[in-house]
């Protein structure tokens, strides 16, 4: 296999409503993500998006995105796997380049969630026949987690608060941002609209409009692209048994476990060599379970490393460094290009106010479903 790079990026806004449609929003991010590059050399784009067929009533959207940038006769597919659609397409892409047989890809992720909340079109995400006639949803399915986390561990109700504190306040500085302008305390989290008990508005992501891609060559040839590219040193994607109800341990993730390590062992890095953690909170239950699947703290302490500080950007383990899901916003076919964007931004020491100190290793987890699916990427800068 041929080593990789990110050699183009691009990203629009993350807002409630995005004037421009579907196609406009891909075309937009993939001339970003090309830059000065010349439309005749790219090959391939693999797109992600999880609810355009049933919310704007448009599948086949990656030939649909691929006309609109003026790059119809290339291959153009779209790759699923529910809310980690965006990590899919980038993994489908990084295959494509590492095998040989496409040397420039693109991954773009576009969706637009407005003008409703889609629960009924999210939910379809968990098991068909079992769960959603329940009335099981992913609010429902992360409330339960979050429940069974804090009787579990004996924890008060606002000890996931800190999660949300920190994503919004890492959101101030970030131009994409849905939530720049939204700085709260744990105190006010904790006394949030609730939603589905014990999950209230702010342990939620929101739903959001959004696009953003990425540009994939193969290492050796990167430099005729960019100055600064950023390698994929490991991508793989697993799962889990499909239903929560099904496992063994509900609280530990082992998709996510499993994932993580296969991650630091084909990079060749340990968990310590790991810089920044861009992780799919989309619940802050499921950024502190991932926390603990990865091995960055023990089971039940995850929450621990939010009480303290340590996933600030001063902290052991910074976290949704640009504001994450939580408060940069979750257009979930989008979200795991706009967080391979914002790595691509700290690696590359473009991440403005909110730039780590030197970051050399960077990772990057999704979610489809609860758990379900799992997708770990691991960036280095290049070293060329
Ligand atoms: N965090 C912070 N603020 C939020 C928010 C969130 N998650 N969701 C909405 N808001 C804000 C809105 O901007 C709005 O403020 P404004 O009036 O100043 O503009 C206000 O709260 C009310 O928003 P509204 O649109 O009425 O909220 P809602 O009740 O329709 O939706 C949730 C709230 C939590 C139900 C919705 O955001 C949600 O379903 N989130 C989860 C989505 C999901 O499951 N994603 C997939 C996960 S893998």
């Amino acid at each position: 296999m041929r080593r990789v790079a990110i050699v183009g990026s691009g990203q629009v806004p993350v807002r409630k409503r995005h004037e421009l449609g579907l196609r406009e929003l891909g075309a937009l991010v993939v001339e970003q993500a090309l830059g000065e590059t010349d439309k005749g050399r790219v090959e391939a784009l693999y797109l992600s998006n999880m609810l355009s067929d049933e919310l704007q009533g448009q599948k086949h959207l990656a030939a649909l995105v691929a006309d609109e940038a003026g790059l119809a006769g290339i291959e153009a597919i779209q790759v699923r796997a529910a809310t980690a659609s965006g990590a899919a397409a980038l993994r489908v892409a990084h295959l494509a380049v590492a095998s040989g047989v496409v040397d420039l890809a693109l991954a773009v992720g576009v969706e637009k969630m407005s003008p409703q909340v889609p629960t009924a079109a999210l939910a379809k995400a968990l098991d068909a026949r079992s769960e959603v006639p329940d009335g099981k949803t992913l609010l429902s399915q992360n409330a339960m987690l979050m429940q069974l986390y804090l009787d579990t561990y004996n924890l008060p109700i606002d000890a996931l608060a800190p999660f949300s504190v920190n994503a919004h306040q890492n959101a101030q500085f970030n131009p994409n941002a849905i939530f720049q302008d939204r700085q709260f305390t744990a105190e006010q989290v904790a006394a949030s609209r609730l939603i589905y008990p014990p999950l209230r508005l702010l342990d939620c992501s929101p739903v959001s409009d959004g696009a953003a891609a990425v540009l994939l060559a193969p290492l050796a040839d990167a430099q005729q692209f960019c100055s600064h590219p950023v390698e994929i040193i490991a991508s793989n994607a697993t799962t889990d048994r499909f239903r929560i109800r099904d496992r063994a341990h509900p609280l530990r993730l082992e998709a996510a476990a499993r994932s993580a390590k296969q991650a630091f062992d084909e990079a060749g890095v340990s968990r310590q060599d790991v810089d920044f953690f861009e992780l799919h909170d989309a619940f802050s239950i499921m950024a502190c379970l991932l926390l603990e699947a990865a091995g960055f703290a023990a089971q039940g302490r995850g929450w621990e490393l939010a009480a303290t500080g340590e996933i600030g950007l001063n902290g052991r383990m910074p976290i949704a460094t640009m504001g994450g899901l939580k408060a940069r916003g979750h257009p979930i076919g989008a979200t795991a290009l706009y967080q391979t964007c914002e790595i691509v931004q700290q690696l590359t020491g473009r991440a403005g106010k909110n730039q780590l100190d030197s970051p050399r290793v960077a990772m990057l987890q999704s979610v489809g479903g609860a758990g379900t699916t799992v997708l770990t990427h691991l960036f280095a800068p290049a070293d060329l």
